[in-house]
């Protein structure tokens, strides 16, 4: 293993995977994903971690006790997830991961011997950007899904997840919750670039995690009939994209009143002709609030105005919910010693921050202690190109994140 490879090595060495002129595509089980983990699986080793894939196709690099891989128990484990959103960032997920294996090598540059196992890992399809459900991987894990269930999740082409694991040489049969692992592990720590601009203002270039905003997904789909441009009269119209702009209006209004979020960023208008009328708009609703009341209460709010739109233009419209993530509050034990550790290592009072994006670490928060750091962003901006971290302060989280690991396991 060669010690002298640093973070901006190894930050460089994964950017150009996935890169578009749009922003990055790196999709669960695509060319750019199997680049992405031919990467992991590549520099993890290369930092002395022996890895391995686990049932649900999440990665895994084990730094193992003196005791050796037999003795897996109590571990501590670290990193995020590489795959994207569309025309994403660069930092999303990624950043954590690197991050993570920077850190191993810093701990072993500095002689850390460890305790208790340290395990870095990439969970699989935390956006759900192909096959719809975010955090798809950590939840298998965990079992807050149905195995068969994610099985049969099909992307925008209608190929199935299971299909598209085994055409990357995985087999599917394995998925589901998996207790095995989940029994080794004592603490899940996620790093990962500040989604929103809290940090920037206070000077700080980490943060804690307090908790997550309940969130979830829901596919409208309107049903209009379809006809001519130029000859179909406005009164004899059923055109299902007025509804769906009237909903759109509708679902920023019922949020914002409640201090809510809801997005439709994804919309599929069918067929999609320049000169026609729409038969069929299909919709999807992402909805965020502090509390499960006021998520039920947008959501419920936003489902009735879409009717009354439908109503009113003779359009038909059916609801699904998709996806589902509750309320998280992280293990305030394991948050106060990585307070601790900051303020030891320099960071002074460091910032608790809630936040409304979904994350691995909030999914495992049901199942065992899970912290996250987040690593300032200038602008706040995320999911999208423009979404940034200086350098620096990237290279502050990988040595607040080596001090929290060796707290932990060594
Ligand atoms: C993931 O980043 C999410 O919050 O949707
Ligand atoms: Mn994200
Ligand atoms: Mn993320």
């Amino acid at each position: 293993m060669s010690a002298s490879v640093s973070f901006a090595d190894l930050w460089e060495s994964l950017l150009p995977i996935g890169k578009t002129d749009t922003g990055y595509r790196r999709y669960t089980w695509t060319a750019a994903d199997m680049r992405c983990r031919e990467w992991f699986t590549t520099h993890a080793a290369a930092a002395g971690l022996s890895v391995q894939t686990d049932r649900n196709g999440n990665l895994w690099g084990w730094w193992d006790t003196a005791a050796g891989p037999g003795r897996r128990h109590h571990a501590v484990v670290t990193g995020s997830h590489l795959d994207s959103v569309p025309d994403g960032g660069p930092f999303d997920g990624p950043l954590g991961v690197v991050s993570a294996l920077a850190a191993v090598r810093l701990m072993r540059e500095r002689g850390c011997v460890p305790t208790h196992p340290i395990a870095v890992t990439a969970f699989i399809e935390e956006e759900g950007a192909r096959f719809g459900i975010a955090c798809l991987g950590s939840k298998l894990m965990a079992g807050a899904i149905d195995a068969d269930a994610a099985r049969g999740l099909s992307d925008d082409r209608g190929i199935t997840f299971a299909q598209a694991m085994e055409e990357c040489g995985l087999d599917p049969e394995g998925l589901g919750r998996d207790d095995e692992r989940l029994g080794m592990m004592d603490a899940f720590i996620e790093l990962h670039v500040e989604q929103g601009r809290a940090l920037a203002p206070l000077g700080c270039a980490v943060g804690l995690a307090e908790g997550i905003w309940p969130h979830g997904r829901w596919r409208f789909d309107f049903g209009g009939r379809p006809d001519h441009a130029g000859t179909a009269r406005f009164d004899d119209r059923n055109d299902p994209v007025l509804a769906f702009a009237q909903t759109a209006l509708a679902a920023r209004v019922q949020a914002g009143e409640r201090g809510a979020l809801a997005t439709f960023g994804k919309v599929n208008v069918v067929p999609g002709a320049v000169n026609g009328v729409a038969a069929a708009v299909h919709a999807w609703l992402d909805a965020r609030a502090a509390d499960e009341k006021m998520l039920s209460e947008t959501v419920t709010g936003v489902r009735y105005d879409a009717q009354g739109f439908c109503d009113e233009h003779g359009v038909s419209l059916d609801v699904r919910q998709e996806s589902a993530t509750p309320v998280v509050s992280f293990d305030s034990e394991l948050r106060e010693r990585l307070a601790a550790v900051l303020e030891r290592h320099g960071q002074g009072d460091v910032p608790v921050l809630p936040t409304g994006a979904g994350h691995d670490a909030g999914v495992l928060a049901a199942r065992l202690p899970t912290a996250m750091l987040f690593v300032r962003n200038p602008t706040g901006v995320s999911h999208s190109p423009a979404e940034r971290a200086e350098r620096a302060d990237c290279e502050e989280g990988v040595r607040a994140l080596a001090a929290i690991l060796e707290d932990l396991a060594c």
